[in-house]
């Protein structure tokens, strides 16, 4: 998934004062910029305590930018997001009755006052940013745009799931010491790194942060050779035909697909024995799998996302989420819980299906 982070501050850094109404921080030109990254998305995630004071529609209401959208065969509308571990979110939110696209609330608890209104997802773990990144994938979401408040954005920031910040710094607004008003504040050090600045009218400033580069075309690339080499593995009743390429920090390319040399062998582990036979050093590499990498094995000690953590790879690229046929998969969570940089394209994931039709007739 990639991640894009924007947030409205004042020049003091405050996202909103202690006031009950909304303060508008925002500039026409900036909330036009706003509109057009909500329509490059597709979903919006904002924290329960922003709909609680707020009460936000979350839409593109710009008419040029859904019709773009309606052109590019996406829905006009984008899906919206939000977690909460009191519950305190009632069904006559705008967040819930405005707009068409899918709503989610990820919760530690059920909520049976949202039925019908939203789909509520009770995960039996802690709701970390990690496992909503990693949830929302399954449900299709490649791009998503997070825009607060600053609780939920340092969520994110701590996880290191942010791939652009992008902040709004209105200059013309300063709001002194306010005790209570929530404030944007990242752990020391997040923002020393190169960024960019640029004035968007006479008021604000745009400075941009970009943590990590855009990969999406090559992902996709050496993706889509993973799911050819998918083509390879022949059937069997009781595995997936997969294809993995292994990218080393130097480039180096090594494939494999599931079965290749040995009746027990995952396409990961192919690829991976074919790089150590080389010499080659993997700490740092990418895999590219046409499936997520196993989290759980009946027939070896040792799952691929284990592995790929105990030679230090440094990013796990998939098309599909692994189905829960076979076992219940915690590949990407375990990677993205050991710093591993995932990025799934589940638009690549039909694909991968249709490879693995003859477990799903
Ligand atoms: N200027 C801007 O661009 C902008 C944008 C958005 C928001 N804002 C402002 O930001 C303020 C709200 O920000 P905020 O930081 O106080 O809150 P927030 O980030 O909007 O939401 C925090 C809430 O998210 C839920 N949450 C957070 N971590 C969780 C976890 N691990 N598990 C389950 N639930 C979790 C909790 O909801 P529960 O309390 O329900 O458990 C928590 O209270 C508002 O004043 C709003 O106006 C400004």
């Amino acid at each position: 998934m990639n991640i894009y982070a924007s947030a409205a501050v004042t020049a003091d850094g405050y996202m909103d004062d202690a006031s009950p109404e909304r303060l508008i921080i925002s500039t026409p030109e900036d909330f036009m910029e706003v509109q057009r990254l909500r329509a490059a998305c597709d979903a919006i995630l904002v924290g329960a305590e922003t709909l609680r004071r707020d009460n936000p529609s979350l839409l593109v209401r710009d008419e040029s930018l859904r019709a773009r959208r309606r052109a590019e065969g996406r829905p006009e509308d984008i899906d919206k997001v939000t977690f909460t571990a009191s519950g305190r979110l009632d069904p006559s939110m705008n967040f819930f009755t405005q707009g068409a696209g899918r709503k989610f609330v990820f919760s530690t608890r059920p909520l049976p006052q949202l039925a019908g209104v939203a789909e509520v997802v009770v995960p039996e773990e802690p709701l970390t940013a990690q496992l909503l990144v990693t949830e929302l994938e399954k449900r299709g979401i490649e791009r998503l745009l997070v825009e607060g408040g600053p609780r939920t954005l340092r969520l994110f920031a701590r996880a290191g799931l942010i791939d652009t910040l992008r902040l709004a710094v209105n200059r013309s607004m300063r709001l002194g010491v306010e005790a209570d008003a929530p404030r944007l504040c990242f752990d020391e050090g997040y923002l020393d790194v190169p960024h960019t600045d640029a004035m968007l009218d006479d008021r604000m400033e745009i400075r941009t942060w970009r943590f990590h580069p855009n990969t999406r075309e090559e992902d996709l690339c050496l993706l889509r050779r993973a799911i050819e080499l998918s083509l390879q593995s022949p059937p069997s009743p009781t595995s997936y035909r997969v294809g993995a390429v292994v990218r080393t920090a130097r480039g180096e390319l090594f494939t494999g697909y599931t079965h290749e040399t040995s009746p027990t062998h995952h396409a990961e582990q192919e690829a991976v024995a074919k790089a150590l036979a080389a010499g080659a050093e993997l700490r740092g590499a990418a895999m590219y799998s046409s499936m997520e990498p196993c989290s759980r094995r009946s027939s070896e000690p040792e799952s691929c996302s284990a592995m790929m953590l105990r030679l230090g790879f440094a990013r796990a690229v998939f098309a599909l989420y692994e189905p829960d046929r076979f076992v219940c998969c915690r590949g990407a969570l375990n990677l993205r819980e050991g710093g591993v940089d995932v990025r799934a394209y589940p638009s690549l994931g039909g694909e991968v299906l249709a490879v693995n039709a003859h477990l799903f007739h």
